[in-house]
C-alpha cells in the first residue's frame, strides 16, 4: 500500500516500489494536498481591522521606508515581529501583512524558507551553536554535544538549543549565538557555565560576546589560538614530480610572457579612430 506521507518519483504516483525506496524522509502532513480552488483567493489584510503593537508597527514602517520597493524590507519585518512574539506566529504574520499591504500567505512563504525564522513557538530564547565548516573544524560538534547535554542535566526550559549553519563570524570559531548576542570562541569545558548563566538569568561570559565592550579575540594580539600552540607548520609534501624548490632552474619566467611577435608597424590608426589613414602620396 502506498504510503501517502511520503513523496513519488516525479510525475508517477507513488508505489510500493517506489515511495519509501528513493523517497524515504516523511514529507510535512499536507504537502501534497490539492491547490484549493474553490477557496477564496488569499486577501491582504485591512489594516482599520489588525491590531498591530506600537513597537512592531514603528519597526516595520521604519524598514519599509529603507528601501524603494518595500517588498525588500520582509526579512527585517518578520525577524522584527519575531523579536514581539518570540516566533513568527500566524498573529505575527497577520500583524506584518496589514502593515506592510501583502497577504500573510506571501509572508509566510518566506518565514518557513528562511531557517533563522520560527514557525513554530519553540521557546522565548535561543541558544544556536554553530556547527558550520570554520567552527566544526574548531571543535564545534562535541562544544554544541556538551551543552545539550548540560542543558538536559541542568533542566534548562523556555530555550531553543540547536546546531546552526554558519552564523557568518567563522573569525570566532568555535561560536554561539545567545538571542542574538555572539560569543566565541567557546569549549566544551564552557558548556556548564553557559547553561548554569542562562538558567539563572545572567549574561554569559561578559566581556566575550562580539558587542561586548572591549572584545577581542585571544589571537588578535598575534597570540595562538587555544588549541594551537603556534603557527602552522609547513605539511611536508614529496610530490612525485619534486618541489619547486628542487628545481634546477630558479629563474622564474617573466610573468608578462614572452616578448610579442615581431611585426612592422606600418601605419598608425587615426588618433581616435578605427581608421587606417590612406597611404601618403607618391610624390
Ligand atoms: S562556520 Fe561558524 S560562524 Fe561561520
Amino acid at each position: 500500500m502506498t504510503d501517502e506521507r511520503h513523496s513519488s518519483v516525479a510525475g508517477q504516483p507513488a508505489t510500493s516500489d517506489t515511495a519509501g525506496a528513493l523517497h524515504s524522509v516523511p514529507l510535512p502532513p499536507g504537502w501534497d494536498e490539492a491547490v484549493r480552488l474553490d477557496e477564496d483567493p488569499a486577501t491582504i489584510p485591512d489594516p482599520a481591522s489588525v491590531e498591530v503593537p506600537a513597537e512592531l508597527r514603528a519597526e516595520v514602517e521604519r524598514r519599509m521606508a529603507m528601501y524603494p520597493e518595500h517588498h525588500s524590507a520582509v526579512l527585517p519585518a518578520l525577524a522584527a515581529a519575531q523579536q514581539v512574539h518570540g516566533w513568527c506566529s500566524p498573529e505575527a504574520i497577520e500583524q506584518v501583512a496589514a502593515v506592510m499591504q501583502v497577504t500573510p500567505a506571501y509572508l509566510s512563504s518566506v518565514a518557513t524558507f528562511y531557517d533563522m525564522l520560527r514557525t513554530q513557538p519553540l521557546g522565548s530564547h535561543y541558544l544556536y551553536v554553530c556547527t558550520g565548516v570554520a567552527c566544526h573544524l574548531r571543535n564545534a560538534k562535541a562544544v554544541y554535544e556538551s551543552i545539550e547535554a548540560q542543558a538536559g542535566e541542568q533542566g534548562l526550559e523556555d530555550w531553543e538549543v540547536r546546531e546552526f549553519e554558519c552564523l557568518g563570524a567563522c573569525d570566532m570559531a568555535p561560536m554561539a549565538s545567545i538571542d542574538g548576542r555572539f560569543i566565541g570562541p567557546i569549549e566544551e569545558g564552557d558548556a556548564g557555565e553557559l547553561v548554569t548563566a542562562l538558567n539563572e538569568g545572567r549574561q554569559p561570559f561578559p566581556g566575550r560576546g562580539l558587542s561586548d565592550p572591549g572584545f577581542r579575540l585571544p589571537w588578535a594580539d598575534g597570540g595562538a589560538a587555544p588549541d594551537r600552540p603556534g603557527p602552522p607548520e609547513q605539511p611536508d609534501v614529496h610530490p612525485a614530480g619534486g618541489t619547486w624548490k628542487d628545481a634546477e632552474v630558479l629563474d622564474m619566467p617573466p610573468a608578462e610572457g614572452p616578448s610579442p611577435h615581431p611585426r612592422p608597424l606600418l601605419k598608425p590608426l587615426d588618433p581616435g579612430t578605427s581608421e587606417v589613414p590612406e597611404p601618403d602620396e607618391e610624390p
